[in-house]
């Protein structure tokens, strides 16, 4: 068995970082890990402007271990009201590097989003110019349809539209969950990616139930039966490009997630890539986590790969109970339980 594991230092391409005691008490995580993140923008209030991303920008760099050299990749949150003129200045910033949106009303901190994407067009219209990625949280919001139905939904009533609409645009369908987000980006043109979770590949829907209700598996898109499970372990394991990394790695308070109205969001960023190892390793692929990782996504936002390289150890470690999360605690994913790989601090 394999018990060393070399690999170009990864990028996260989707992570909430938080503000304030929040983002102190996690970046130091992420940037362990992690090279570069593309940091998502749903604070309160949302970072719809470039000065807004600016001076977010150095609340993260200030919030840094001394001594990282972690880069933040920062977006702006999409809303009816921004414009072609702020995406210009965005494309020209050098770090901003996309901009997301979030169906009004889908997740955390939502409510700013477009209604429509058709309320947007020349936004869109100016990112499709100017090469600007649109990341897209992918879910209807209509409360006829079923949550486990969201994301197909989606795929057939927006998304489709959106590309034919725009064929040139980027667009990384963000977290996907669903055997039909995977057949989409497959069918679709190379402008098209998608990010993975280490949840949604590691875990189905029975995680959510399993001796009674656990709030600390519920993240939005919700996790998926175990064929969808599948259909991503698949995607990633299988080389292709297209599929890239992406935690999701999403903190919220214990307090808030165990309550009566729990928050959607798992916290991975403290064993994001052993966690990935894990699912790579018993799908036999362990030699094409460096792709997924550490090339596919830098080449898709048309950014260098890194050069520096990280290790994993074969060694079983078990995570903390919790973590110190300003006046309250964070809840990581695995808590208490064992992880199979270890980074190893670098030499
Ligand atoms: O589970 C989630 N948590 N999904 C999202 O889309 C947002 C995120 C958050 O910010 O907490
Ligand atoms: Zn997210």
């Amino acid at each position: 068995m394999t018990a060393t594991l070399t690999l170009i230092r990864p990028d996260d391409w989707h992570v909430h970082l938080r503000d304030g005691e929040g983002l102190r008490a996690v970046v130091a995580d992420t940037a362990r890990q992690f090279a570069r993140a593309i940091v998502m923008p749903n604070l309160k209030p949302p970072v719809t402007s470039v000065a807004q991303a600016a001076a977010y920008r150095e609340r993260i760099l200030s919030a840094l271990p001394a001594g990282s050299s972690f880069t933040p990749l920062m977006t702006l949150y999409l809303t009816e009201a921004t414009t072609p003129g702020e995406i210009e200045l965005a494309s020209r910033s050098g770090w901003i590097h996309a901009v997301k949106y979030y169906p009004a009303g889908a997740t955390t901190h939502s409510e700013a989003g477009a209604r429509d994407l058709s309320h947007c067009r020349e936004a869109l219209g100016a990112m499709e110019a100017l090469g600007v990625p649109l990341l897209i949280h992918g879910e209807v919001t209509d409360p006829d349809v079923d949550i486990f139905d969201r994301e197909r939904v989606f795929i057939e009533r927006h998304l489709i539209p959106l590309v034919q609409r725009y064929p040139r645009l980027k667009v990384v369908l963000e977290h996907i969950t669903t055997a039909s987000a995977v057949k989409f980006v497959l069918t679709a043109e190379d402008n098209v990616a998608a990010t993975v979770t280490p949840h949604h590949l590691l875990y189905n829907r029975n995680a959510l139930f399993q001796g009674g209700v656990r709030p600390h598996y519920y993240c939005l898109p919700v996790l998926k039966r175990e064929e969808h499970r599948q259909a991503l372990v698949r995607a990633v394991t299988s080389g292709n490009p297209k599929f890239f990394l992406g935690t999701d790695s999403a903190p919220h308070a214990r307090s808030t997630k165990e309550s009566a109205c729990g928050c959607a969001g798992i916290y991975s960023a403290h064993a994001a890539i052993e966690l990935y190892a894990e699912v790579f390793e018993s799908a036999g692929a362990l030699d094409r986590l460096e792709g997924f990782a550490s090339h596919f996504g830098a080449d898709f936002y048309g950014l260098p790969r890194n050069t520096a390289r990280i290790t994993l150890q074969r060694e079983s470690w078990t995570v903390p109970a919790e973590h110190p999360f300003g006046q309250d605690t964070l809840v990581p994913l695995r808590a208490g339980e064992a992880v199979a790989w270890k980074l190893q601090a670098p030499i």
